[in-house]
């Protein structure tokens, strides 16, 4: 018995089949182009996703013929596609997440944010969909609407995998939208009118448990049901078994997506979180509330890249650990402004702290605590917020293997950091819920039994010590937010 789980990430698309046990049998990754057409835009070519797809599906079916009970999908979210339903030719790449040309296009919404917020769960802000549709039709009269289907790219894949025969979304990935009204379960008319996106564009919403169709349109998986589709952060909460309310895992990947569950409760941030739709431990719909930050890894393809500082990401760790510490200097990678919980699109990076004393090493040093210190004040946010204290962090995604880094968060963050056995928590947590579905896995139990923690960071830092880093980070970022 055998899922498979596409994962299509910013970066890349991972491909992955699971036995009954969580154990690999194939993986397969094909990395994406990213396309900059002007500054601060952010494109992909939707053809080359689902050519990545097709790729990494065709090599671990080459790796393992045998039989496959479901295909669970997760994405990056908010990411817009539009096509025509008559062809399937999508009428402009897709926008990404990232992108930030419609940030002027929201200060029209300013007057109805808390009407939207309280709705949608989330601020007006260019990261979400919606926005992004009424680009594309704006910038394309020359197409009829009525010819036309949005999806995010869970529904772009499910379209071209079925063979155009399914146009559905799930729950998560309906609720990043901006059109989605997040207690009523539904598509809102009132903000499609809002934002000028008709309503006959939209894919059908369906549990993220649950039938999306069979696979048509590649041979290797032919009739083989999509069975589970979620977004990729709420994904990974569910790989982590992050079931219970005030369960919280943080995925160190591009950004830092922090994500808590709130069980049934419906928590309105008023520390700059968003709030959300995740799954529960039976992969029914939750609450949740989530802090994005866009620079985590990335920080460290920066000191690779831009500054060539070092060799590689890998190489940090043994760099931050040769110095007894920072040496007063802090890095604030607001790159692209600042996501949660400060949301200013405005804002740049900066570097404080410089003395004739610093060097290549506390640069260094400085940008790998950036990612610690901008996830603390998420889960302090989270905490403010919910008035949950939890108990310990779940980490997933490529930088927790950075030993430093998870010993430095659970310093700061006075919990203990538990990181998994298997660390592909999104294409993990696909693979559970359309394993759950398909009867592959029974109980949440049993999804618990697939991943265990392997390593414990607990906190060792002295209070002083950290209150004195804390207070130099706040005074790094009041810099920043006044330049
Ligand atoms: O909200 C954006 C997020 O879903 C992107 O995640 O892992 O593709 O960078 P990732």
């Amino acid at each position: 018995m055998a899922i498979l789980s596409i994962d299509q990430g910013t970066t890349g698309t991972t491909c992955m089949i699971y036995d009954r046990s969580g154990n690999v049998l194939a993986r397969a990754y094909r990395e994406l182009t990213q396309c900059y057409p002007q500054a601060g835009w952010v494109e992909h070519d939707p053809k080359e996703i689902w050519q990545t797809v097709v790729e990494c599906v065709v090599e671990v079916r080459g790796a393992y013929s045998g039989h496959i009970e479901a295909i669970g999908i997760t994405n990056q979210r908010e990411t817009t596609v539009v096509w025509d339903r008559r062809n399937g030719e999508p009428v402009h790449r897709a926008i990404v997440w990232q992108c930030r040309r419609t940030a002027e296009l929201c200060n029209r919404y300013r007057g109805e944010e808390a009407a939207i917020r309280a709705k949608t769960g989330l601020p007006v802000d260019a990261y979400f969909s919606a926005t992004k549709i009424r680009w594309i039709l704006d910038a394309h009269p020359e197409a009829d609407p009525s010819n036309l289907l949005f999806g995010t790219i869970d529904t772009w894949l499910i379209w071209k995998l079925t063979g155009g025969e399914v146009h559905a979304t799930d729950l998560t990935n309906a609720s990043r939208t901006l059109l989605f009204d997040i207690h009523e379960r539904r598509w809102d008319a009132e903000l499609c009118e809002l934002f000028g996106v008709p309503l006959s564009m939209l894919p059908e919403v369906r549990p993220s448990m649950g039938g999306f169709g069979a696979v048509r349109a590649i041979p290797e998986l032919d009739g083989v049901p999509i069975a589970g589709v979620a977004g990729d952060q709420q994904a990974a909460l569910f790989g982590q078994c992050c079931f219970e309310s005030g369960s919280v895992k943080n995925t160190y990947g591009t950004g830092c997506f922090m994500v808590m569950n709130t069980g049934d409760k419906c928590v309105s941030s008023s520390h700059g979180l968003l709030t959300t739709l995740a799954l529960d431990g039976a992969g029914r719909s939750c609450y949740a509330v989530e802090g994005s930050v866009f620079i985590g890894g990335a920080v460290m393809q920066w000191l690779r890249d831009g500054l060539q500082l070092i060799g590689s990401a890998a190489e940090s760790e043994a760099i931050a650990r040769s110095v007894e510490s920072n040496g007063g200097v802090y890095v604030v990678p607001a790159f692209v402004g600042l996501g949660a919980p400060h949301w200013n699109m405005e804002v740049r990076g900066t570097i404080t702290g410089l003395t004739r004393g610093s060097s290549r090493v506390h640069i260094v040093r400085a940008a790998l605590e950036s990612i610690a210190y901008q996830s603390h004040d998420v889960f302090r946010a989270m905490v403010a917020d919910t008035g949950i204290q939890p108990q310990s962090l779940t980490v997933d995604g490529g930088a927790v293997s950075n030993e430093f880094l998870m010993q430095f968060q659970a310093d700061l963050l006075g919990v203990p950091v538990h990181r998994p056995r298997n660390i592909e928590s999104t294409a993990l947590g696909a693979a559970c819920l359309a394993g759950l579905e398909a009867g592959v896995w029974n109980s949440a139990d049993e999804l618990r039994a697939l991943n265990g923690v392997e390593r414990v960071f607990t906190p060792a830092m002295p209070e002083a010590e950290r209150e004195t880093l804390l207070a130099g980070w706040q005074k790094a970022l009041r810099q920043t937010l006044v330049s």
